[in-house]
């Protein structure tokens, strides 16, 4: 079983003319055979674009696609008539969005996951739960708090997720775990080295506390996320965190080639 990882697709960033991206995951999907692909979210800041992408890449690809929502997917920005909530519940229409349930890949292996949220932790220790709630560094604005319009508080949503990770985690204790999440579990994968701006925005990344959990369990084979746009894999304890973005094009490596760079950025794992 060949299994392809990437995370921030960003089609419509990545858009010139025509969304390139899509095509690319799917090329790469039959030229490599992959069995099954999962994008750790971030395919759009517009769920429609989303849906439409993630059907074509089971479509064309010819595999079942597991996705989790990302912060981008679940944005209000082109959708003002609808809540967070009420689109993160449109993207469930993706059969295979692991917000829906766990994945079993066979009796053995099964694939669980949801966004996940932030709760600050990687975030500097001189900046207070206020400070760090303005989501503002200078003039820079966290765009989550302008375009994620949830009915709960940034600790809420985090508790949110990591409630509902943990009740999977103790459900499938006996088998091989995945575990898909948007944000960040670990430090280790947050922007580094470290500018003043970064001390704060970092906690806007992920939170310490999936890390930690997920290593509470050693059935967790693999955990995978996204999220900040680098390519990083670190093995803790028997653990493989994968962090595997394609990121936007203005970061891939000296070419606006989408094949180019899909292979480049696409990491595969055999169970
Ligand atoms: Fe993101």
């Amino acid at each position: 079983m060949k299994i392809g990882i990437i995370s921030d697709i960003h089609i419509d960033i990545n858009y010139t003319d025509r969304d390139l991206v899509t095509p690319a995951i799917c090329r790469y999907i039959k030229e490599n055979s992959l069995d099954l692909i999962i994008i750790a979210g971030d395919v759009a800041s517009d769920y429609q674009l989303t849906l439409t992408s993630l059907k074509e890449i089971e479509k064309s690809g010819n595999v079942p696609c597991l996705y989790v929502p990302g912060n981008h997917d679940i944005w209000t920005e082109n959708h003002p008539d609808k809540t967070s909530w009420e689109i993160y519940e449109l993207l469930k229409s993706h059969s295979h969005n692991l917000a829906n349930g766990s994945y079993e890949i066979d009796k053995n292996w099964i694939v669980i996951g949801d966004l996940g949220w932030y709760d600050f932790s990687f975030g500097d220790t001189q900046y207070s739960l206020e400070d760090f709630s303005r989501m503002k560094y200078e003039k820079r604005v966290w765009q989550d708090s302008i375009w994620s319009v949830w009915d709960r508080s940034t600790l809420e949503m985090h508790r949110y997720f990591i409630k509902k990770l943990e009740s999977q985690l103790n459900r499938y204790r006996d088998k091989n775990i995945i575990v898909v999440t948007h944000v960040l579990p670990i430090k280790d994968f947050t922007v580094q080295p470290l500018s003043p701006m970064w001390e704060y925005m970092n906690a806007f990344l992920g939170s310490s506390e999936y890390g930690e959990l997920i290593l509470k369990y050693p059935n967790v084979k693999y955990a995978v996320s996204g999220h900040v746009h680098y390519r990083k894999r670190k093995v803790i304890k028997g653990t493989e965190f994968i962090c595997n973005c394609l990121g936007y094009r203005t970061e891939w490596y000296e070419n606006d080639n989408a094949d180019v760079e899909v292979n480049r950025a696409m990491m595969t794992v055999e169970i």
